[in-house]
């Protein structure tokens, strides 16, 4: 059988270009309505994507005066999305460093168990260093840290899930039986993070557990990926970084024991598409005219954990002396590898920088027609650096709909992509096996 692409659709404010909000293509709609995502999510399935992802960030940010986000919270988000759509699977970010175990495995069982089985979790540690304010306000855990208690989560959540067997509930009215004796067990966990008795208070949802997606790609976190994630989002500014990714991530897995295609590798694209090349880069020039380097500024700041960027000229070119070592970096560390390795590459000025960032925060960007960006996806996949793609549209919901109608059936017609949905759950969307209970 032919090897298929996965689609994601990361929804973010009004597109992933950091001017979106303010261009005339993007939705009139606040960005708390939940109509404008239910259109999104059911765009998304009109062109058969495997999924949709709703990032999180667990305070406001420095920039909020000229930066809308994604607001509604995410897994209630999820749970009105499950009853907009039928097919596409629901992936949410949530906290292991700011989240009880028990919270979060509760809560995604539920939307597995209403979305009919097309659940996902973003396992992410949260990098936002003003976060740990909201929550106690110890100051924010250090990178290794945050990663440590995240491998005792894992052994916490996954026991939740499995604490009830698949058959656990008889459901019979004539005998009176509800649930069948001993198909439910305590956890009893006691680690150094982590006390939970358990078990969890709802049946196994239809999945197992949820599709565990991950997007941290530092040293650490690609191990911790390699351990436990099924999907894996990345951010890579070329194809070679990317197929280094690929590859290393792949080998990773496999010395974990695990089948290397048990985790798809999506790294985000956000492509400006036009009818032609021409109307493309004209598309890109209007939202990048839109952008505001101080709110730039702002951002790359807070990426490096509140480092402070005021006193770097705009308008002279960077070197990498510029910026901390990203081996000293607790917040966004990935990505300041990404940033740092730009500018050793390109040279460019802190407004380039500050310009390209603006795209897609450090994702790759590219603008063309849609023949172009088919065949850019089609290389990449081809060529060992991805599963497929985490689509971030520019502007919302304009570059998502030329997406739909113009570069899918492209995809579709070379073979790369489905023409219908196969099956009802985000691990048959995705060719993940159900996980056995470890009962
Ligand atoms: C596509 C993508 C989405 C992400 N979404 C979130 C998010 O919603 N919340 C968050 O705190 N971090 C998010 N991250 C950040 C990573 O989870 C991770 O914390 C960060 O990259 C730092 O870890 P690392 O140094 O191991 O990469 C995202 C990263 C990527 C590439």
């Amino acid at each position: 059988m032919q090897r298929h692409l996965h689609l994601n659709l990361f929804i973010h404010g009004r597109g992933h270009h950091e001017a979106a909000w303010r261009h005339p293509s993007a939705s009139p709609l606040p960005l708390t309505d939940i109509r404008y995502y239910t259109d999104l999510a059911r765009k998304a399935e009109a062109g058969l994507f495997d999924s949709i992802f709703l990032a999180d960030t667990l305070g406001v940010g420095e920039d909020v005066t000229h930066a809308p986000r994604t607001w509604l919270e995410p897994i209630t988000t999820l749970a009105a999305l499950a009853g907009a759509t039928s097919r596409i699977g629901l992936i949410a970010t949530c906290s292991t460093t700011y989240t009880e175990p028990f919270n979060l495995a509760r809560q995604f069982a539920s939307v597995d168990h209403i979305s009919g089985g097309r659940a996902g979790w973003n396992i992410v540690t949260t990098w936002l260093a003003t976060a740990s304010g909201n929550y106690g306000g110890q100051g924010p855990l250090s990178h290794a840290e945050r990663y440590e208690r995240a491998e005792e989560y894992m052994q916490v959540v996954t026991g939740l899930w499995d604490s009830w067997s698949d058959d656990a509930v008889v459901d019979d009215r004539a005998s009176g039986e509800y649930a069948r004796d001993g198909s439910i067990r305590a956890v009893n966990h006691k680690g150094p993070h982590y006390q939970v008795a358990g078990p969890l208070n709802l049946p196994r949802g239809p999945q197992g557990r949820p599709v565990f997606v991950q997007a941290g790609s530092s040293d650490t976190g690609r191990r911790f990926a390699a351990r436990y994630a099924e999907a894996v989002f990345t951010a890579q500014m070329e194809k070679a970084t990317a197929k280094d990714f690929y590859a290393d991530l792949k080998a990773l897995t496999a010395d974990e024991g695990r089948p290397p295609d048990q985790v798809l590798i999506l790294p985000g694209l956000s492509p400006v598409i036009g009818a032609t090349e021409a109307e493309a880069h004209r598309i890109a020039r209007e939202l990048n005219d839109l952008s505001d380097p101080e709110v730039g500024r702002k951002r790359l700041s807070g990426r490096f954990g509140g480092h402070d960027f005021s006193h770097l000229p705009l308008d002279e070119v960077l070197s990498p002396e510029d910026f901390p070592d990203p081996a000293t970096v607790q917040a966004a560390r990935s990505r300041t590898e990404v940033i740092i390795g730009l500018v050793r590459r390109e040279k460019p000025t802190l407004r380039q920088l500050l310009g390209y960032m603006a795209g897609a925060r450090g994702h790759f960007v590219t603008a063309g027609t849609p023949e172009q960006i088919a065949d850019l996806i089609e290389d990449w996949f081809r060529d060992g650096a991805a599963d497929g793609f985490n689509l971030m549209p520019p502007v919302l919901p304009a570059m998502l709909e030329v997406f739909v109608a113009e570069v899918v059936p492209l995809l579709q017609r070379r073979g790369l992509f489905r023409t219908a949905y196969a099956g009802e759950t985000l691990r048959a969307h995705y060719g993940l096996a159900r996980p056995e209970v470890r009962f």
